[in-house]
């Protein structure tokens, strides 16, 4: 759709940044209450990590449902989740399942009809509902078609470059727009941040997109926002092991064993994906192979589909005849943008931040298969009538270029950057040490380590410009673009991860192997002031 001048000025009432399942169930949301909505995104709608999660959604109906998943997601989250918003999160869980019921999602149904139910690690009773193994993708898609009924507009193919923030109020954002490169801004009186995490900095240790580089994430903190708790990294067990292709947990809540090469089970396969993690790098360090078994599994090719092609396209084996090769790769991030109860971002009114890219403290240290589609829908839902609250107490709107002739300026810079360094090449170097240094194990050595490389990037990013200077879809400016947004991410990443000096779920030190409360039961948070990187923990014992 080609937009008149006209519109392009138009202020929206709220605008979405992010088409994933928080985006798209805030926007099917908003429409309902009957507010003006638009959704910009980097990609094209379903092009989204909401995919990734692939075993299923939890959901609880009865009370004692509803208490052990709650009990279970407070213990996953080591200390750090914040028990108001898991409760919330808990018992909104069987509206949540019903709504995507309602919207289409073809759950898997058991013998007596209802929604079929299997295992997640960590997860003291069957509660995750599933459509075989495509959950995400159903969920993601029934959004998407019920976004396309209700007429809710979409913008894709835009980079977020920047929130615009006056006076401490968001009054929009910024954007590159992929297909013309040209620099615009789109209005709303408020903005709902879901964008997806940011553990594709990761590069070629994720099961994430490239894309995944949490650019929200930069751009609060280059708006004056808080973020926290960037140091917690899920890594999944299990990836494909030459091409870090997820195969679902679901394999295992299903029964299959996880098995070195001398053939010996190691580990409770359902443990917390963080504890499962570290145990297939011991057997990994000890030079073994680790394998996942689902040959015994009864009605296999029924129950997980996807898996078993995945396995033969990337990995060229028959899993319902063969052992698959994995490795743990980085799958999920559980920091991001501190939110409050309300999910608005924490020193930038009116601005609310939901799903992967925000910390609402549902996960806290270590999240639960499971438990990520259920925030994104739970919480995409919430955030939008929160969103809409906040409308009636908004100031006016400034309208004011500055930021929008300080993006042009940023981008215009860009073309004249030299091409001395290629940073295709340093992604690809940053994702292998982080993955060794800032992984699954940590330590005081090589985190240092890392972060002085990432410094070093940082200062030679302007010796890393572009060697493609076309205007159209020029995927060299936005990658670049991308890579500067992860530089500050990961430093945060990094800083966080070298001052928590102790082991804590997903966070594990083994110059620090003990968690200790009496200094780190806090959250770590990250600012900006005049430009200065700046962190503390919030809540620590000093
Ligand atoms: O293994 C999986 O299916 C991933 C699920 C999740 O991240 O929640």
């Amino acid at each position: 759709m080609t937009l008149s001048k006209k519109d392009k000025n138009m202020t929206h009432d709220v605008l979405i940044i992010g088409s994933g399942g928080a985006g798209l169930s805030a926007a099917l949301t908003a429409k309902e209450l009957g507010v003006s909505v638009i959704v910009v995104s980097k990609t094209m709608p379903t092009n989204a990590q909401t995919c990734m999660a692939q075993g299923g959604i939890n959901g609880s109906f009865t009370p004692s449902q509803i208490s052990s998943h709650i009990a279970d997601t407070l213990k996953s989250s080591h200390g750090l989740g914040d028990e108001k918003m898991i409760v919330q999160m808990c018992e909104e869980s069987s509206k949540a399942i019903e709504w995507l019921g309602s919207l289409g999602v073809p759950f898997s149904l058991d013998e007596q009809n209802q929604n079929a139910k299997r295992f997640m690690g960590g997860a003291s009773e069957k509660r995750t509902h599933y459509a075989e193994d495509y959950t995400g993708l159903k969920i993601l898609h029934s959004l998407y078609d019920n976004c396309l009924k209700n007429g809710i507009e979409f913008q894709s193919e835009k980079l977020l470059l920047n929130l615009i923030v006056h006076d401490g109020v968001v009054c929009g954002a910024i954007f590159i727009d992929i297909a013309t490169g040209s620099v615009e801004e789109i209005r709303a009186k408020s903005v709902i941040l879901a964008t997806g995490g940011y553990a594709g900095v990761y590069h070629g240790f994720t099961t994430n997109g490239s894309g995944s580089t949490g650019d929200a994430i930069a751009a609060v903190t280059r708006a004056g926002g808080v973020v926290s708790d960037l140091e917690f990294v899920q890594f999944h067990p299990t990836a494909l092991k030459n091409s870090s292709i997820l195969i679902s947990e679901a394999a295992r809540g299903e029964g299959g064993y996880l098995v070195n090469s001398d053939g010996e089970r190691f580990v409770d396969e359902l443990r917390p994906r963080d504890e499962v993690a570290r145990a297939i790098l011991a057997q990994i360090d000890a030079k073994k192979d680790v394998f996942l078994d689902i040959r015994h599994i009864p009605n296999i090719a029924k129950l997980l589909p996807q898996e078993i092609k995945l396995c033969k396209i990337h990995e060229g084996i028959d899993a319902t005849q063969e052992l698959i090769p994995i490795k743990p790769v980085a799958h999920y991030t559980m920091g991001g943008i501190e939110v409050n109860e309300n999910l608005e971002v924490s020193n930038i009114k009116n601005c609310f931040a939901v799903g992967e890219c925000s910390n609402s403290r549902v996960h806290g240290a270590n999240r639960l298969g499971g438990n990520s589609l259920l925030e994104i829908i739970a919480f995409g839902r919430l955030v939008a009538q929160n969103a809409i609250k906040a409308l009636a107490k908004r100031k006016p709107i400034v309208q004011n270029n500055e930021q929008l002739n300080h993006d042009r300026i940023f981008v215009r810079e860009i073309w004249n950057y030299t091409n001395q360094i290629n940073f295709y090449e340093k992604r690809e170097f940053l994702g292998k040490i982080l993955y060794h240094n800032a992984g699954i194990i940590r330590n005081d050595i090589g985190l240092k380590s890392v972060l002085s490389v990432v410094r070093q990037m940082q200062k030679e990013y302007p010796f890393m410009g572009l060697g493609d200077k076309s205007l159209e879809y020029n995927m060299n400016l936005i990658e670049f673009v991308e890579f500067g947004n992860t530089l500050e991410v990961v430093e945060m990443m990094l800083v966080g991860a070298l001052h928590r000096t102790e082991s804590r779920g997903s966070h594990y030190r083994e110059d620090f192997k003990e968690t200790r409360d009496d200094a780190f039961k806090a959250h770590s948070i990250f600012w900006k002031a005049d430009g200065v990187l700046c962190a503390d923990f919030k809540g620590a014992n000093k």
